[in-house]
C-alpha cells in the first residue's frame, strides 16, 4: 500500500471551501492508502499568537475529518508538534538549503510584497512542511493547487539531503487536487478566513443561516451570481438552472434553497461533530501521535546516523 499524508493547519474555524477542497477529497480517498493525517499546528504558530483560538482550532480540526468520515482507527490523526523530529529535520533541512532558494517561496513574497513583515518561521515554512512529509517515506501527498510550490520544496529537500548523504529520504509526488474548484465567499472573492467572507461548516445553523443571507447579490440581470457560484457546488446543474430559471430575481428563496442544500450534507455531519468530546479528541491525537512518533523517530535515526552527530 502506498504511504499518503496531508496535513492542515489550525489557524481558524473550517468553512465549507475546506471541505469542499479538502476534508470531502481526503475523505473519499484515505482509505486506500496508508495515510496520515496532521494537524499543523507549529506552522498555523506563523500566524496565530492567540492560544485559546490555536486550541480551539485544532480540536476542530480533528472533530471535522471525523465528522466528515474518516475513521481514526483506519487513518494515523497526529499533531505536528506532539512529534518533535518535525521540528529537528526542519533545522537539519534549513542548514542545506540557502537564504535565496527559500526567498522565492509564494507565501513568503506575497507576505512582503503587502509591506507585512513576515517571522523566520514563515520564511523557513518550507522545509519544516518537508520534514513532515519526508520523515514518513511518503508516496503521495493530496494538496490544493495552491501547495504546488510547497511539495517542489520537499523534493527539491530529500534531493539535495540524499546527494551531500546518501540515499536516505524518499521524493514524494504531489497529487494536486485540481478536479475542487475554488468556492467562492459571500463577497464573490475565493472564500478564505482571511477575507472574512466565509460560510461555516459546523457553526449551529442560525450561524450558516446569517452567512448566506450575507451573501453580496447586487449582480447585473435576474441571477444573483454569487449565490449561484456557491450553490453549484452542492446541486447538479441541471437541477441548478432549472431552480434560478423558475426564481429569477426572487433572491431570499434561492437564498433559502441554498441554505437547504449545504443543511442537507451539513447537518448529519454536525451532529456527529458535536458528540465528539474534548476528550475524544486527546484520545484519538495520543494515539495518533504516539504511533506517528515511532516512524518519525526510526527515520530521524537514520538522518542523524548519515550526518554524522551520532559517535
Ligand atoms: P487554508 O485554510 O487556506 O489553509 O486551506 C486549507 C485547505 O482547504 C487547502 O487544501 C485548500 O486548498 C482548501 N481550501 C481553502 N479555501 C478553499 C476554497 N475557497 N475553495 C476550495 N478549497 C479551499
Ligand atoms: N501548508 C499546508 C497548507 O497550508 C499545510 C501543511 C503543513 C501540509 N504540512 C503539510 C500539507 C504536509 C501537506 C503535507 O495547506
Amino acid at each position: 500500500m502506498q504511504r499518503l499524508l496531508t496535513g492542515l493547519q489550525p489557524s481558524g474555524v473550517l468553512h465549507i471551501g475546506n471541505y469542499l477542497g479538502a476534508l470531502k477529497p481526503f475523505s473519499e480517498m484515505y482509505s486506500q492508502y496508508e495515510s496520515f493525517l496532521m494537524v499543523a499546528d507549529y506552522h498555523a504558530l506563523t500566524s496565530l499568537r492567540d492560544p485559546e483560538a490555536l486550541r480551539a482550532n485544532i480540536r476542530d480540526i480533528v472533530r471535522s475529518y471525523v465528522a466528515a468520515g474518516v475513521d481514526p482507527k483506519k487513518a494515523v490523526i497526529f499533531q505536528q508538534s506532539r512529534v518533535q523530529e518535525h521540528t529537528e529535520l526542519a533545522w537539519i533541512f534549513e542548514c542545506l538549503v540557502t537564504v535565496p532558494f527559500l526567498e522565492l517561496s509564494h507565501a513568503y513574497k506575497d507576505k512582503v510584497a503587502k509591506g507585512l513583515e513576515a517571522n523566520a518561521g514563515l520564511f523557513n515554512y518550507p522545509m519544516l512542511m518537508a520534514a513532515d512529509i519526508l520523515l514518513y517515506d511518503t508516496d503521495v501527498v493530496p494538496v490544493g493547487a495552491d501547495q504546488r510550490q510547497h511539495l517542489e520544496y520537499a523534493r527539491e529537500a530529500a534531493a539535495k539531503f540524499n546527494n551531500s548523504y546518501g540515499d536516505v529520504l524518499k521524493e514524494p509526488q504531489a497529487k494536486i487536487l485540481e478536479s475542487v474548484a475554488v468556492v467562492p465567499g459571500t463577497d464573490g472573492k475565493k472564500m478564505s478566513k482571511s477575507y472574512g467572507n466565509t460560510i461555516p461548516l459546523y457553526e449551529p445553523k442560525d450561524v450558516l443561516v446569517k452567512a448566506v443571507m450575507s451573501i453580496v447579490t447586487d449582480s447585473s440581470g435576474e441571477l444573483p451570481q454569487n449565490v449561484y457560484e456557491i450553490h453549484k457546488h452542492f446541486k447538479s446543474k441541471k437541477e441548478l438552472d432549472a431552480l434560478y430559471e423558475s426564481n429569477k430575481g426572487k433572491y431570499k428563496v434561492l437564498k433559502e434553497a441554498l441554505i437547504d442544500d449545504i443543511e442537507k450534507i451539513v447537518a448529519p455531519m454536525r451532529e456527529i461533530y458535536e458528540s465528539i468530546t474534548d476528550a475524544d479528541v486527546e484520545r484519538i491525537l495520543k494515539e495518533g501521535s504516539d504511533r506517528a512518533r515511532e516512524y518519525a523517530a526510526a527515520k530521524m535515526k537514520a538522518v542523524r546516523s548519515s550526518i554524522g552527530v551520532t559517535i
